[in-house]
């Protein structure tokens, strides 16, 4: 199963996380990050700056989950912004190594497999970064996504356009679609490392970790890979019927083992 690890606040959570990237990027100087948007990861780039000074990135790739559709690519909130604004400039990444899926309507029928053929020539995400969203959903993959889907066009929930209307001046400026890595897609990366917190989403990642593997909650997909850190807060960890079990656990972890 997963190993949940519940840390009193977000900081604590990114430098755990930063930690292990930066380990990562040490042993392997072009390792291949798997990069997720939203406000959940910004913990982790803000711990893995320090960690990361002075330390020669310019062979680190990187791969973001998912993409809006139809998106000025230049406006504030598509992703390509973001992961611009938060991980590649700040850290001092390569911006021709950090890929996003590409969302612009021309040709967009292949953007999916064009981004699956580039992950492939990397050799595949070392650790992908994943958030979760209050209806279950992992990357975009919303309720429903098959467990073997790989990136693709998908329509938002009316449930995530809620969520995500606070980047922008309304609901309605939400874009309707998205292209999002698939669940296949991200069960290969060979580290998932989910992160959550707060009490919105406490019940996406109780059925994410204790539920019944569903494609109802496609976080849940993370029980079908061998390797995968949870790190939750203690508002988000509130619903695990078995939290005092993973706190048992990683207080008495190997300190050899590692994330
Ligand atoms: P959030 O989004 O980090 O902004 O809460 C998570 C997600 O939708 O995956």
């Amino acid at each position: 199963m997963a190993e949940i690890v519940i840390v009193p606040n977000k900081t604590a959570a990114g430098e755990l996380v930063a930690d292990e990237i930066a380990k990562l990027i040490a042993r392997r100087p072009d390792a291949v990050l798997g990069l997720a948007t939203g406000s959940t990861p910004l913990p982790v780039y803000e711990a893995l700056r320090p960690r990361l000074e002075g330390v020669d990135l310019s062979q680190v790739r990187g791969f973001a989950l998912d993409e809006y559709v139809g998106i000025d690519p230049a406006h504030p909130e598509s992703y390509r912004s973001v992961i611009t604004r938060e991980v590649v400039d700040p850290l001092g990444l390569d911006p021709a190594r950090i890929r996003v899926p590409d969302g612009s309507l021309e040709g967009i029928e292949h953007h999916g497999e064009d981004y699956e053929a580039a992950i492939a020539e990397a050799g595949g995400v070392d650790l992908q970064i994943l958030g979760i969203g209050t209806d279950g959903h992992i990357g975009f993959n919303e309720p429903g996504s098959s467990f073997a889907s790989r990136t693709r066009v998908k329509t938002l929930t009316q449930q995530t356009r809620e969520d995500n209307a606070r980047f922008f001046d309304s609901i309605d400026d939400v874009p309707m679609h998205c292209i999002t890595q698939g669940l296949g897609t991200i069960l290969e990366a060979r580290h998932l490392v989910l992160l959550a917190f707060g009490e919105g989403k406490a019940e996406a990642v109780a059925g994410a970790v204790e539920g019944p593997v569903t494609a109802s909650l496609p976080g849940s997909a993370i029980q079908l890979h061998p390797h995968v850190t949870v790190v939750v807060d203690e508002a988000a960890a509130s619903r695990l019927a078995h939290a005092d079990y993973y706190r048992y656990t990683y207080a008495n972890k190997p300190a050899w083992q590692g994330l």
